[in-house]
């Protein structure tokens, strides 16, 4: 190419598409100061900047000063428009070397960054990508629903709604048949607090300690950990704690307040509680949990937002008990890792109030056409590729390796737990932790610890993880305990 001034770069996908990356429109005639304040930009230098991320988006192969460019830009934006918190605390920024780890591409178990540094996915986007990131089967979908239809009319009837009703429908434990759909675990947690309330006619609950099940009023109102309550308050009242795995602590409650005449709709729980560690409860806890909810007349909402779709080695998790909750709420794989979508799921008993006045609960991108063609892809590949049974055989070859190491490195690292693919590394103190994931993620292994529990790193890999993957990971943190072994640990994290 000639002629080419430095900001005018040609795509190489597409010679005819030139990329007018004028970054100095935004960076830097913009940042005043500390380079980090900025004025007001033009309607023209906003129409200016969004064609030139359309060119981004747009493109596929970009050259080294384009990938230097989109570096800045990406830490600059984060850091003058959305929150400046998060660039210390992701280690794409911290651990990253001269250039921060900006994700540009994902297929299977492997994320590329801009530059083309390769991370291996164990963290899995916190439980999206049970099939793997961008699996075809789920993008085709999606891609023949977008150029047909990509959105709800609201007023003709969705087949693909329809038709992902049915495959939940049967596919959920017991007599549980009826789905609502909405667009992420926090919104299925309201949706089925709101039903248990409309179907029971009474309004407490009880939630357990370390539970997490999202953060909209409603959601936090059943959070077991104070930091992310706290700040918010007052929540819902009439909320109760109870430790999880305990299902002694559960009997008195209920007998206490039903003494006090406490109105109580129902008891949620994860079936294995994921934000706080992968913490796995007895074996008798949800059988007993069932039976106690029953006799009290209460409702049992199961949050399988990341337990669902496989994850634990059962397509929902209350599975390994046998157990039939009152309302089972899914979400993050749901849609396929492809398109956001949740769903809560009951019996057509408790149906019946939502019936009265379908109106009474409903949310305008809630089973949309998209998620709905993504969903339904994402059931066909859990079930063809027999997700939950890989779960649940690689899970067990992985803790088989991991337990030796463990216990080789004691003095770090405390235990390791869970059940299939859904599992925890307990180390001795946050900052051990942190070093651990900062070590794997300098040796391109993508881990993180968890909200509730930093200590805790959790082991979150596609279902459909290769071998070659799940001993990578092994061999790499082996590599990273010698190393702390060797140099001790250099970071006072503080979280
Ligand atoms: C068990 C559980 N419930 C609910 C949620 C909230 O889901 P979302 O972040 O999609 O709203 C989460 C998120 O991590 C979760 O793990």
């Amino acid at each position: 190419m000639t002629g080419k001034k430095d900001n005018d770069v040609d795509f190489d996908h597409n010679p005819k598409i030139k990329c007018q990356f004028k970054s100095k429109i935004i960076i830097g005639k913009n940042l005043r100061g500390m380079g980090y304040v900025c004025s007001k930009l033009t309607l023209k230098d906003v129409e200016k900047a969004s064609k030139e991320y359309l060119k981004i988006i747009r493109c596929r192969k970009l050259n080294p000063q384009v990938k230097r460019q989109i570096i800045q830009r990406t830490v600059e934006n984060i850091h003058n428009y959305f929150n400046k918190g998060y660039l210390e605390y992701r280690k794409s920024v911290t651990e990253a070397g001269d250039f921060a780890a900006i994700e540009w591409e994902g297929q299977g178990s492997v994320i590329k960054d801009v530059t083309g540094r390769k991370f291996i996915d164990f963290l899995g986007g916190y439980g999206i990508y049970n099939m793997g990131i961008r699996h075809p089967k789920i993008v085709e979908s999606v891609q023949f629903q977008l150029n047909r239809m990509p959105l709800n009319s609201q007023e003709l009837l969705e087949p693909l709604r329809g038709g992902l009703a049915q495959l939940l429908g049967e596919l959920a434990p017991g007599d549980l048949q009826q789905c609502f759909f909405i667009n992420n675990g926090t919104d299925a947690i309201e949706g089925a607090m709101k039903l248990a309330r409309l179907a029971t006619g009474r309004k407490g609950f009880i939630s357990t300690l370390g539970g997490f099940h999202g953060k909209s009023m409603g959601a936090l109102s059943l959070m077991g950990k104070a930091e992310y309550r706290t700040p918010f308050e007052p929540l819902l009242d009439n909320v109760h704690f109870v430790p999880f795995g305990d299902i002694q602590a559960l009997e008195d409650e209920l007998r206490k307040l039903k003494t006090v005449g406490a109105s109580i709709a129902a008891f949620v729980a994860e079936p294995i509680q994921g934000e706080a560690g992968a913490r796995v409860p007895p074996e008798n806890y949800f059988p007993k949990v069932r039976q106690l909810c029953s006799e009290y007349g209460i409702l049992f909402i199961a949050d399988e937002v990341q337990t669902g779709m496989g994850r634990t080695g059962k397509i929902f998790a209350v599975e390994h008990w046998n157990v039939v909750p009152d309302i089972l709420c899914l979400g993050k794989s749901l849609g396929g890792g492809v398109i956001p979508l949740s769903a809560f799921i009951a019996s057509k008993k408790l149906w019946r109030k939502l019936e009265e006045n379908p109106f009474v609960h409903s949310s305008t991108f809630g089973g949309n056409a998209l998620a709905c063609a993504a969903g339904i892809a994402a059931v066909n590949v859990m079930i063809e590729e027999r997700l939950p049974d890989q779960a649940a055989v690689k899970g067990a070859y992985l803790i088989k390796k991991l337990r030796p190491l463990q216990d080789r490195y004691r003095k770090y690292w405390l235990s390791v737990h869970g059940k299939g693919l859904l599992m925890g590394m307990d180390f001795v103190d946050d900052a051990t932790g942190y070093e651990i994931a900062a070590g794997l993620f300098k040796r391109g292994i993508l881990v993180a610890g968890t909200m509730l529990s930093s200590k805790t790193i959790r082991i979150e890999p596609a279902l459909n993880i290769s071998y070659k993957y799940l001993d990578l990971f092994v061999e790499k943190l082996e590599e990273t305990l010698k190393h702390i072994e060797k140099y001790g640990l250099h970071r006072n994290h503080k979280n």
